[in-house]
């Protein structure tokens, strides 16, 4: 059984002993409240996991970092039969610790070309805006990969507090981005309802991360299956970070059983105590999802990729 991912948070990817390692290699210590245990992170809610979050990137400084990073990640999704990843890399918090875009990315495809060499597994990277850091950074995000990106950058997408920023504020730096071939998708959805899909999708997007939430206007969930919008459901991160309350409330069957075109995320894997084969298992035991329906969640995954048409090709 095949697996592929759209939707995972590079940093986000790092689980606790990796942050401790870096920490100690960079000779720095873990920022307090990271921890909750050496094996666990430490967070109450969603605007605190976020918190968390930027404090446990705050240890990842060079490129070796994000070299391994990238290349632990994709060798044990390899492991659990995973082909392919699109990795979201935040250019923000590459900033914070002094690397420069190029630095950044040339490290992340190391990983991806090293995890290649020994597994087979493919990658590809989609930039990230954090919607907190405002409206003019994303703008400039998407202007500073406009011309000239590295070839493994396909694609643009915009995370953070979703409540506090809707996406059409966002407007500009889609424009830009979608006019210069990367392709685009956004978080909505997640922690704010279906109005903000409804805005989500007057974005040049062909995908929605997460967008789960649509379910709560019918009408909007069949313009998603109209238009063929991609989701890419994280159940495992909604549960965690209590968008539903259970795996019962979730709305993933009843969206498929829509018509809405799903792929499956693990979003932040050692957060929220996941990983992309667990979220293959959940859909099949929790959601009853037949192997020839995860299949299909696989392919689907390929064709709303971001890669290059060559790329894809030998994906299936
Ligand atoms: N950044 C990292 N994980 C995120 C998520 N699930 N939603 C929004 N921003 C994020
Ligand atoms: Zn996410």
């Amino acid at each position: 059984m095949k697996l592929a991912e759209l939707h995972a948070h590079l940093e986000g990817t790092a689980p606790p002993a990796l942050i401790q390692k870096l920490a100690d290699r960079n000779g720095l210590s873990v920022p307090d409240g990271v921890f909750e245990t050496p094996e666990k992170f430490k967070w109450v809610d969603f605007l605190d996991f976020l918190r968390t979050y930027d404090l446990a990137a705050s240890v990842i400084r060079t490129q070796q970092d994000y070299r391994d990073i990238t290349y632990e990640y994709l060798v044990a999704c390899a492991a659990e039969g995973s082909i392919y990843h699109e990795l979201i890399v935040s250019p923000d918090h590459a900033a914070a610790v002094g690397l420069s875009d190029e630095a950044h990315y040339e490290a992340i495809a190391q990983g991806i070309d090293d995890a290649r060499a020994d597994t087979g597994i493919e990658a590809r990277m989609l930039v990230v805006a954090i919607r907190n850091f405002g409206v003019e950074r994303a703008v400039q995000i998407a202007r500073d990969h406009a011309e000239e990106r590295h070839p493994y950058v396909v694609g643009f997408n915009l995370a953070g507090d979703e409540a506090g920023y809707p996406p059409a504020q966002f407007r500009e730096a889609y424009e830009i981005a979608a006019a210069s071939g990367l392709g685009c998708t956004v978080h909505a959805g997640e922690h704010a309802g279906a109005e903000s899909v409804r805005e989500a999708l007057t974005l040049p997007i062909t995908r929605i991360s997460h967008g789960v939430r649509a379910i709560e206007d019918p009408a909007l969930v069949a313009e998603i299956v109209e238009r063929g919008i991609v989701l890419e459901a994280c159940p495992t991160s909604n549960i965690a970070t209590r968008v539903f309350d259970s795996y019962e409330e979730h709305p993933l069957r009843k969206l498929h059983e829509a018509g809405v075109n799903l792929t499956l995320g693990s979003d932040d894997p050692p957060y929220f105590g996941c990983s992309i084969g667990g979220e293959y298992a959940v859909a099949r035991e929790r959601f009853g999802f037949e192997e020839g329906e995860l299949q299909s969640i696989t392919r689907t995954a390929v064709r709303a990729s971001f890669a290059d048409d060559a790329a894809k090709a030998t994906l299936l």
